[in-house]
C-alpha cells in the first residue's frame, strides 16, 4: 500500500469511529419527534410531571437510556419510559443523546 492510500485508509477510520462516537444529532431530532415529544415536549423542554431531558451531557442521558432499556428504576415513574426505551437501539441512544445535548426550546 501506498504512503497515500494508508493515509486515507486511516482517515476514513477516523471519521467512521467519531460518527459512531459523537451519534447524529439530525437522526436523534427525527427520532424525539416519533414518540419522546410526546411526553417530553418540543426539544425536550420538559411537560408537567415530565422532565426536562435537553442540556445533559451525552453520557448522562445514554446511561439513563441504557438503565431503562435494561428495566432498572431510576425514579418514581420509570415504568413510563421502560417501553419507549425498550426500543432503542444504540445507535438511537447516542443519536437522541447527541441531539438532546443541545436541543433548545424558542419560545416565540
Ligand atoms: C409516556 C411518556 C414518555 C415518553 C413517550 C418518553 N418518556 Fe422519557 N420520561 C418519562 C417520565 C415519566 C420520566 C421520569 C421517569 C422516572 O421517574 O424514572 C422520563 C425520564 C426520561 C429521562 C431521564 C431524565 C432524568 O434526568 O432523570 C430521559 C433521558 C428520557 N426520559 C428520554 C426519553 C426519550 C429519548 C424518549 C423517546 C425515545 C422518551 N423519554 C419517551 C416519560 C416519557
Amino acid at each position: 500500500m501506498t504512503i497515500l492510500a494508508k493515509a486515507l485508509c486511516f482517515l476514513s477510520l477516523l471519521m467512521f469511529s467519531g460518527y459512531a462516537l459523537s451519534g447524529d444529532k439530525m437522526a436523534g431530532e427525527t427520532r424525539y419527534k416519533e414518540t419522546c415529544i410526546n411526553c417530553h415536549g418540543p426539544a425536550g423542554k420538559g411537560a408537567a410531571s415530565y422532565p426536562k431531558i435537553s442540556g445533559n451531557e451525552v453520557s448522562y442521558t445514554k446511561s439513563k437510556l441504557e438503565a431503562y432499556r435494561d428495566g432498572i428504576k431510576q425514579g418514581p415513574n420509570s415504568s413510563l419510559m421502560f417501553m419507549f426505551a425498550e426500543a432503542l437501539t444504540d445507535g438511537e441512544i447516542a443519536n437522541l443523546a447527541a441531539y438532546l445535548k443541545d436541543a433548545k426550546y424558542n419560545e416565540n
